[in-house]
């Protein structure tokens, strides 16, 4: 792939190494969901997974592969021949295919395969070689570039050129780097490696310090032309490089960083609130572009300044991220079209029975809410996706009793599978009442490792989202509900989290010889 001296690549790993973030696994149609609409944003290439983790990741990967119009669909692999033919096999479908092949170059990454250098460097040849057989497109990454020693890691991207990769992505894997050193070793690279001026320069940033995005910014100064992201930033431990970050920075102060990208930056707070649905993590209020405060002015002066002229506080224009600007609420009398055209003004286009299952939940929520905002809207539209039809707990009904007197109790009945059970338990509060009522009904080890709750909008009558993140055998799930009732969303998020672990751990078990690993994994 070639490239116009201005134009930065968007590579967006959400799928890959988001998605590798524990407690953020995707489900396959979630996963196809979110390929499209990075396709369909202009993201340049997807790294669609990491086909040899798993058979739900292969088939993830193959079917993103097939459905994309326009971005290069990419697999990541080991360095190793299997692993490069699994990815073969799952990216050969796309119109513009790529391998990505990668080994830890840094001396606490050489340990792990325990590699002498000379062996390494011999495996980056032979396996980048092997990649180049199938694939005209082959990234290679020296994984922990930013902590490899200079000489080692010249020696090793030389390899890599002349075994014909086409990318050299240089990752900073756990956040080290800073932004000075960034572009000086990208700049470094182009300059003194033999065939560093016939390959794309791509950097992946950690936020590890809080720097991820200064780090790549400063990459593409020293002649990245490649930054790798995720949408939310989503990632393990502090996150990757927030993709509409980078993007807004580089439309904003395109005056001080001459760089385009292909990104429709108007698809930004869409793509941002799916992936933190079906992630389950939910994005911090401050976040920079997406927060829910990003675009809020609210203390005196600044509304003052605002309402005199919108550039004394803003320096982007929220429909610049697709933000639509105030508008009215809907209530119980709107009709379908107004809600078919509020959710097309939203980003949702629904078909004619979606619509109708919608329809039928936004009356019932403007019979408890007075005004329903988009907000709202948003919450009921994923709350609808997230229930699957296949999935082996529904909660039917609850009644809780709760209040000052202990015991709190909770009467539920969940479908199991195809049968309607009922039980009553108590507990510590509502929510532990109920919680311990859907583990009568379905008894499982998993352990809570977060219970979160925010208010979609405000007011007294406000819809809650629940997140729960639980835990069981080292398998870790995320599920997310709302409801004006606090308690019925904590238990539908709950069930939303068990479905989630009952698939994860169904995969597993029909893995056949593919048993789950980890690009960590590199024995
Ligand atoms: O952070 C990292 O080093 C990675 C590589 C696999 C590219 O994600
Ligand atoms: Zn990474």
């Amino acid at each position: 792939m070639t490239t116009d001296q201005d134009r930065v690549l968007i590579f967006d790993t959400t799928l890959r190494d988001g998605e590798q973030s524990p407690g953020a696994t995707m489900s396959h149609s979630e996963k196809l969901e979110i390929a499209s609409l990075l396709d369909e944003m202009g993201v340049d290439i997807i790294e669609a997974g990491f086909p040899i983790a798993s058979e739900g990741d292969f088939n993830a990967v193959a079917e993103i592969a097939k459905l994309a119009k326009s971005a290069t669909i990419c697999g990541l692999a080991r360095a190793r021949p299997k692993d490069i033919d699994r990815c073969w096999e799952a990216v050969k479908h796309a119109n513009s295919p790529r391998i990505h092949t990668f080994i830890g170059t840094s001396p606490q990454h050489r340990a792990i395969p325990n590699l002498t250098m000379d062996e390494m460097a011999e495996r980056i040849h032979e396996t980048v070689t092997h990649a180049r057989n199938l694939c005209d497109d082959v990234q290679w990454s020296p994984m922990d570039a930013t902590r490899t020693e200079w000489d080692f890691l010249k020696r090793t991207v030389e390899i890599a050129i002349k075994a014909g990769a086409t990318t050299i992505n240089i990752p900073d894997t756990v956040g080290y780097t800073a932004p000075v050193e960034s572009a000086d070793l990208i700049r470094r690279l182009i300059a003194e490696c033999d065939g560093g001026e016939d390959v794309i320069f791509a950097t992946h940033c950690h936020n590890d310090l809080g720097m991820a995005t200064a780090n790549a910014l400063a990459a593409v100064a020293g002649g990245a032309r490649q930054i790798e992201c995720t949408v939310n930033g989503l990632g393990e431990r502090a996150g990757n490089t927030a993709l509409e970050e980078v993007v807004m920075a580089l439309k904003t102060r395109n005056d001080i960083m001459p760089w385009t990208t292909g990104i429709d930056s108007t698809r930004i707070m869409h793509i941002s609130r799916r992936v933190s649905t079906v992630s389950g993590f939910v994005v911090q209020p401050n976040k920079a572009i997406v927060g829910k405060n990003a675009f809020a002015h609210e203390s005196g002066i600044h509304q003052d300044g605002m309402l005199k002229s919108s550039d004394t506080f803003e320096i982007m224009r929220p429909e610049d991220i697709g933000l639509a600007g105030t508008s009215l609420p809907l209530g119980k009398h709107s009709g379908r079209a107004a809600l078919r055209a509020k959710l097309k003004d939203l980003g949702f286009d629904m078909i004619d029975n979606q619509l109708n299952d919608l329809f039928v939940r936004f009356k019932a929520l403007a019979d408890r809410k007075k005004e329903v905002f988009d907000d709202d809207l948003i919450a009921l539209v994923t709350d609808a996706a997230a229930a699957g039809t296949e999935d082996h707990l529904e909660l039917k009904f609850l009644r809780v009793i709760c209040g000052t007197e202990a015991p709190q109790s909770a009467d539920i009945m969940l479908r199991v599978g195809d049968a309607d059970k009922q039980a009553t338990a108590q507990g510590d509060g509502p929510v532990d009442a109920a919680f311990n009522a859907v583990k009568a009904l379905y008894p499982n080890d998993a352990v809570l490792q977060l219970y979160q709750v925010s208010a979609v909008t405000e007011g007294m009558d406000a819809q809650a989202t629940v997140t729960v993140r639980i835990e069981e055998d080292g398998k870790i799930t995320t599920g997310q509900s709302a409801d004006t009732d606090t308690v019925v969303a904590s238990v539908k998020a709950y069930v939303n989290a068990l479905n989630r672990l009952i698939v994860r751990h169904e995969k597993l078990g029909s893995g056949g010889d593919m048993p789950e690993v980890s690009y960590k994994d590199m024995s």
